[in-house]
């Protein structure tokens, strides 16, 4: 149709999407087979002997729009996901996890995008950061070269991991700190509030690194974990906050959250595990309306039957019922909020 059209073509930022999270069945079977290594859906489940076994163990943990989903769901999704770290091993499995990104964002006209990578879940099983970071970095050049996409990295904390392991890993990803434009926390959000980050986050911002932190939808606490961003962590608060669409519920974060300025990435398939399609609409319409700057994104698009960026933005303009001129505003918000140079920002305006 034309209006899909529209929003193929308008110019794109992606600023919430995991490079883990786009990890395909496909990929975990192909990896696995090339480095003679066993493959799993789940860690504590049977070993998958064919892609067509593993194709089929996946569709049944995807999210389904038609029912009222739960949190159990999303721990099948955070399982299938951690395990999905076992197929990355060498270097090339690294570059061919983002590469695959970056041509399929570029193939949706996105030009700027800043992706998460969990350091955590790699170096816990022995992998290097040169293998890593060398991956992401040729995959990333490459893309810029030939596809036409920028990009920059935020290196996110897992939450649920001790303290410690990340202000370890922050010190050692300095040395790849010309990749790296933010800092982020994603993970099981459950009794692990921001404020527990503050000394590394405060650090990062003091290295002069960009901030940001997930706050999910509808857990145990979500209202008090946005406060704590939006007003105490890393002295005074972060540049974004991904998903917080619980702000939504409550007319003095709205408040607060115009007060800063401050941004959202919002990733609306990815909240059909935790909400239904009825009340989905309504709260993105609501932070909208209000006049606070929401990203649309795609968080983890192999876990989400294969949606993207331009479904989740369809999505949004069928959930919300936006017109093309919100959906420009959007995509506009992306730009201004993005972390880029401001000399790349403007080329894509
Ligand atoms: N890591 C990858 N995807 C995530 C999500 N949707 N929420 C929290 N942490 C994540
Ligand atoms: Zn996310």
């Amino acid at each position: 149709a034309a209006n899909d059209k529209f929003i193929l073509e308008i110019p794109k930022v992606e600023l919430h999407v995991h490079i883990e999270g786009t990890l395909t069945v496909d990929m975990r079977w192909k990896f696995t087979q090339r480095n003679s290594a066993k493959l799993k859906l789940f860690s504590n489940g049977p070993e998958m002997h064919s892609l067509e076994e593993i194709q089929a163990a996946m569709q049944a943990t995807m999210p389904d729009p038609t029912r009222m989903n739960n949190n159990e769901e999303r721990d099948i999704f955070f399982e299938s996901y951690f395990e999905g770290f076992q197929a990355l091993q060498t270097k090339e499995d690294y570059y061919d996890l983002a590469m695959n990104y970056f041509e399929q964002a570029a193939s949706m006209n996105v030009r700027y995008c800043e992706p998460f990578f969990d350091p955590q879940g790699h170096t816990s099983r022995g992998v290097h950061w040169d293998v890593m970071m060398g991956g992401f970095k040729e995959a990333q050049m490459e893309a810029e070269e030939r596809l036409n996409i920028k990009s920059g990295w935020i290196m996110c904390f897992l939450r649920d991991s001790p303290v410690e392991s990340a202000m370890e890993h922050y010190k050692a990803a300095l040395p790849y700190r010309d990749m790296i434009v933010g800092i982020g926390l994603d993970s099981c959000e459950e009794d692990r509030p921001p404020v527990l980050f503050e000394e590394v986050f405060t650090l990062a911002r003091r290295d002069g690194f960009k901030l940001t932190m997930h706050c999910d939808v509808d857990q145990k606490d979500t209202p008090e974990h946005i406060r704590q961003c939006l007003s105490v962590v890393a002295e005074g608060g972060l540049d974004r906050i991904d998903h917080g669409l619980n702000i939504s519920d409550h007319q003095n974060l709205i408040d607060l959250a115009l007060k800063r300025d401050l941004a959202l990435t919002i990733c609306p398939w990815s909240y059909l595990r935790m909400t239904t399609y009825a009340q989905l609409g309504p709260r993105i319409r609501a932070l909208y309306d209000a006049g606070i700057k929401i990203t649309i994104n795609s968080d983890d698009t192999a876990f989400m039957d294969d949606c993207w960026i331009l479904h989740n933005m369809l999505a949004a303009k069928r959930l919300c019922g936006f017109n093309d001129g919100d959906i420009l505003v959007l995509a506009r918000n992306a730009i201004n909020v993005c972390w880029a140079l401001q000399s790349v920002k403007e080329k894509m305006h």
